[in-house]
């Protein structure tokens, strides 16, 4: 299936209850998922120079991104559904630095080679099978400028508390059968499997800690 028909629908729980609460479903996500100016100042702003022109992917309404978009020359936040897209230009109109641009979910053939100094995904990598996570490393590699910046968010699989976060949440989704048909399924990885990989690419490892996983292409591409 497409992943665009796959994931079409998924921001409506949000808009229903921010329009019930009177307020921007910007609101929720920051109070139920993480702080988006937080994200943006924990992960990204650290790396980022004023003239960089950056990629999102999988934008989302923005959460991350108008928060990113101040501090940059261009960002081009990338996402497969247009619910997405439009309510993330709503939200981000004050910024004319800022482009959006549809994707497929499996690449980033729509962007050029060697076109960005950094690129950053947050929630989303790790609802993706790994084979998805390794074409999209490949893509990021192609699109990255030679010693660009990706800075991708998964979820760290390491001690007893992340089972136990994990069997509250297949409960909290109404238990196994229906959570295994669900989109917002959580996979896992540890820092080993992610050197794997960026040694495969030839990456440098600036940051190990999963949840804000931070490397660089090298210079001599
Ligand atoms: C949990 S939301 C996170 C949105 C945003 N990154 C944030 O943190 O607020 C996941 C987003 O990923 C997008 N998405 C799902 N599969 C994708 C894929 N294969 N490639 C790119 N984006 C995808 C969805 O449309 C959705 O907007």
């Amino acid at each position: 299936m497409q992943k665009e028909k796959q994931w079409e629908g998924y921001y409506s729980n949000y808009f229903n209850k921010a329009s019930e609460k009177g307020i921007n479903a910007l609101e929720i996500l920051n109070s139920e998922w993480y702080d988006g100016k937080k994200t943006a100042e924990e992960s990204v702003l650290p790396y980022l120079k004023a003239d960089d022109v950056i990629l999102e992917i999988a934008c989302g309404i923005g959460r991350v991104s108008k928060y990113v978009a101040p501090f940059c020359k261009h960002l081009f936040c990338s996402d497969i559904i247009d619910e997405a897209l439009t309510e993330a230009k709503i939200n981000l109109k004050d910024f004319n630095n800022v482009s959006f641009q549809k994707i497929n979910g499996y690449d980033l053939r729509v962007f050029d080679d060697n076109y960005f100094d950094l690129v950053y995904s947050f929630t989303t990598f790790f609802h993706f099978d790994f084979e998805l996570v390794l074409k999209y490393f490949e893509e990021i590699k192609r699109v990255l400028k030679p010693a660009g910046i990706a800075i991708i968010e998964f979820k760290r699989w390491q001690d007893k508390k992340d089972v136990t976060e994990l069997l509250e949440k297949i409960e909290a989704q109404g238990g196994i059968v229906t959570y295994e048909k669900e989109l917002d399924k959580w996979r896992y990885v540890s820092k080993e499997i992610l050197k794997v990989i960026c040694d495969y690419y030839d990456f440098q490892i600036l940051d190990d800690n999963v949840t804000s996983f931070t490397f660089r292409k090298s210079d001599n591409i």
